[in-house]
């Protein structure tokens, strides 16, 4: 597949000549800004910036917070509290590290939900996909090890409840455990590892992004229709797209602007909202917490993991069939890893043809049934589990698998798509007018 054809940059002087054919670092950047892209991009096109920013936010500030961290358990918790009431805007800056992972993890959610609507997983956009669901795995690795680090309450006991889960697996699991703790328990020695990982893990996450990005620069952008720029010839795709510098840049500089006058906001006046009371008790092996609840952004997995217990059919039948390998907490462990695979095939299970959910008109509500899906499990996963929470969890879970592997592959076939346009431009004239000269001003 070739790419949209478009200017490239040319050196003029002789010194611009002369750094490109030695290194052609100002062309790739040219061409990075430059990139043609759809100019019917809706505002769900800007969450990859603030993804971006948010990438950026939680390495600066995660570097001057190891300035003054201690990853030691008997001075870890000490430090923090020495960073909240000694350091110059030490408190501020542990504020905007704890919510930023908070934006952080809004803005994914926003980008893959958005993804799954617009069919951006679709061929020949896979890698970029996948590449984005690495990124999420290890998001999600480098927040579990981050809040170890502050050696609360519930850092202690949300580490050890979620390296147990690796027990659970058949055999081997005991060994991982330990190899992953550093000795028989949470201890100084899985606080040191878990550091030394959390502040290694985002610039894998930012070496992830740039290979994302180079894929989906590859494929040229999805866009809110679903088709394609024409790349019939480089007046058409030009009519189709409008270079990233300054349209995109402009837009999408706003509205981060504007999400971080709330993200802002939260720091300011509520900055503990989001975080457990009981992380501000310091880790005591000894005393277990009433509840020990994950942060928000794990809870719709955790649900997930909580749901198929011993009582379940299903867990019964798989546990009857290994002969007794699979019980019912490495049932959940495979489940809970099984709901973020699921979306991982996305791609290969969705068998429409057409790919923006909105010329699906069966497709939609299925997905609009998804998004309330995700709300009750992660409403679910800090619910004690007991019923009626347990049934709920259930169902919850079991629809999250169905969309995947059931709704996603028959629609495609079942469903009858509505008319597309055409061209990009004939949509974004649709929206905005025609606009050359000849175009009828609105009444
Ligand atoms: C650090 C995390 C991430 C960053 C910085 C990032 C960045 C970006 C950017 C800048 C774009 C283009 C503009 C936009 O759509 O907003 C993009 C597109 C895309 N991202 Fe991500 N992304 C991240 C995580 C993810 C994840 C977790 C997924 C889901 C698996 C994902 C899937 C996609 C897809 C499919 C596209 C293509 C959409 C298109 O071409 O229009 N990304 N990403």
């Amino acid at each position: 597949m070739s790419g949209i054809p478009h200017d490239h940059y040319e050196p003029k002087t002789n010194g611009e000549k002369w750094l490109n054919s030695r290194l052609p670092i100002v062309g790739l950047l040219y061409d990075t800004l430059m990139i043609p892209t759809p100019k019917n991009l809706n505002w769900m096109w800007i969450w990859g910036i603030v993804l971006t920013f948010c990438l950026a936010l939680q390495i600066v500030t995660g570097i001057v917070l190891v300035m003054h961290y201690t990853p030691h358990v008997d001075l870890a918790f000490a430090s923090i509290e020495h960073i909240m009431r000694n350091v110059n805007g030490g408190y501020m800056l542990r504020y905007i590290h704890m919510n930023g992972a908070s934006l952080f993890f809004v803005a994914v959610y926003i980008h893959i939900f958005r993804g799954l609507f617009y069919g951006s997983y679709k061929a020949p956009r896979e890698i970029t996909w996948i590449i984005g669901m690495l990124i999420y795995l290890m998001m999600m690795g480098t927040a579990f090890m981050g809040y170890v680090l502050p050696w609360g309450q519930m850092s202690f006991w949300g580490a050890t409840v979620i390296t147990g889960l690796f027990g659970a697996i058949p055999f081997v699991g005991e060994a991982i455990q330990t190899w992953l703790l550093g000795g028989p328990a949470v201890d100084n020695a899985t606080l040191n590892r878990f550091f030394s990982l959390h502040y290694l893990l985002p610039f894998v996450i930012a070496a992830l992004v740039i290979v994302h990005i180079w894929a989906f620069h590859t494929t040229g952008n999805n866009n809110p229709t679903g088709v394609e720029v024409r790349r019939t010839s480089k007046a058409d795709a030009e009519k189709d797209t409008l270079p990233f510098w300054p349209y995109f840049v402009i837009k999408d500089l706003f509205a981060l602007a504007v999400i971080l006058v709330v993200f802002w906001a939260i720091v300011g006046y509520m900055p503990n909202y989001l975080g457990h009371p009981d992380n501000y008790i310091e880790a005591n092996p000894l005393v277990t917490p009433a509840h020990i609840v994950p942060e928000w952004y794990f809870l719709p997995f955790y649900a997930i993991l909580r749901a198929f217990t011993g009582e379940v059919w299903v867990v019964q039948f798989v546990s009857f069939i290994t002969g007794g390998i699979v019980d019912a907490k490495f049932f959940g462990v495979i489940a809970m890893f099984g709901a973020i695979l699921a979306m991982a095939l996305a791609p290969w299970l969705d068998t429409s043809t057409v790919r923006s959910g909105k010329y699906r008109p069966m497709f939609k509500w299925w997905f609009y049934l998804l998004i309330i899906d995700f709300f009750a499990l992660m409403w679910l996963g800090a619910m004690p589990a007991e019923e009626p929470y347990a049934t709920f969890s259930l169902i919850a879970s079991a629809y999250w698998f169905a969309y995947f592997f059931v709704i996603l592959p028959i629609l495609g076939v079942i469903e009858k798509p509505l008319p597309q346009p055409e061209t990009i431009e004939e949509d974004f004239n649709a929206h905005y007018g025609k606009a050359d000269a000849d175009a009828t001003p609105a009444e």
